[in-house]
């Protein structure tokens, strides 16, 4: 399988890209860089130290991308992974620096040149996939997979009570890329919560594994869990990132999902980014109903994955 990790690369974002650069027949060709969490030059910084932590420097082009999102004013998530994006660990610099070609051109050229065999996992704001598309877009037909990392399944959000992060800082790139045409699965906020969760025992022997990528995992950690010990009451070792990577490598992750017709809201401020999410009407029961959505579906939304398994795939990465 042939991957592009598009990524606001800060705390679980590097161990999707981990967890991509371990998993047996996986070749990821690109880290692709997105506006999102943290200073948009330390997320590029934050991807090549993943790179080199795992052993992979200098093997996997690294392309910045759009440093903003389409219309609205930058949010970060320093407050959850902290400044740098890693728990303050200040990281140093890798000799591997970033690619001169810009991430919307290095996607666009990937997917192109190998029309139905690339896979997008899409774990950002959808700048990029946005801006790719309004410059290409045949890449919609041409990419095989869009994995995407965003929204909630008509739940509670993680930055306002009605949106999940990546939607929350560019609406309308998410609902432009929703309604594209892309082979889209979505794995919503709302997942994470349900199965994107590391069990405490899982935690507990990746406390104790004394490899450089689980100490890596431990200290990048470390912030969020301060965090959702405020928010949640206890430290949670959060995935949404990741679990969507390990779906995408290992589509047996997935227990349940539907076909949904999705859309995401940009009219609103007290809703903004919303995403709406339903299983549109059968023929006849659209006859009698005017107002709920009929169309076809465009999206798979994951609505529950094997967490014990991804948990597993976390820990084979980490010791690695
Ligand atoms: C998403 O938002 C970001 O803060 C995380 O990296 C993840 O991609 C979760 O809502
Ligand atoms: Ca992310």
């Amino acid at each position: 399988m042939r991957l592009i990790i598009d990524t606001d690369t800060a705390g679980d974002d590097a161990f999707s890209i981990l967890l991509a650069l371990k998993m047996p027949g996986v070749t990821l060709e690109a880290v692709t860089i997105c506006n999102g969490n943290v200073d948009f030059e330390q997320q590029i910084e934050n991807a090549l130290y993943t790179l080199e932590i795992a052993g992979h420097a200098g093997q996997v082009p690294v392309h910045p991308g759009c440093p903003l999102p389409l219309l609205r004013k930058p949010v970060d998530a320093t407050e959850f992974f902290g400044m740098d994006g890693m728990s303050d660990a200040n990281f140093p610099k890798s000799a591997q620096r970033p690619d001169a070609r810009h991430a919307v051109d290095a996607i666009i050229d990937l997917v192109m040149a190998n029309p139905g065999e690339i896979d997008i996992v899409a774990q950002a704001p959808l700048t990029n996939i946005a801006t790719a598309y309004a410059k290409e877009p045949r890449i919609a037909k041409a990419v095989r997979n869009l994995w995407i990392m965003g929204g909630t399944d008509n739940a509670i959000g993680n930055t306002t009570p009605a949106s999940e992060f990546n939607f929350y800082v560019d609406p309308e790139a998410a609902k432009m890329v929703i309604n594209a045409g892309f082979n889209v699965t979505l794995s919503t906020w709302t997942l994470t919560m349900k199965s994107g969760i590391l069990p405490a025992a899982a935690l507990r022997r990746i406390e104790t594994m004394d490899t450089p990528l689980a100490r890596f995992f431990m200290r990048v950690s470390q912030a969020p869990f301060n965090r959702t010990r405020i928010r949640y009451g206890s430290p949670l070792s959060t995935h949404p990132d990741s679990l969507t990577c390990a779906c995408a490598m290992d589509e047996t992750l997935i227990l349940e999902s539907a076909d949904c017709l999705v859309d995401v809201e940009t009219g609103s401020e007290l809703t903004r980014a919303y995403s709406s999410v339903c299983v549109p009407l059968g023929a006849e029961e659209a006859q009698a109903d005017k107002l709920w959505p009929a169309a076809k579906p465009n999206c798979r939304v994951i609505r529950r994955a094997d967490t014990d398994r991804f948990a597993e795939r976390m820990i084979a990465a980490l010791g690695a």
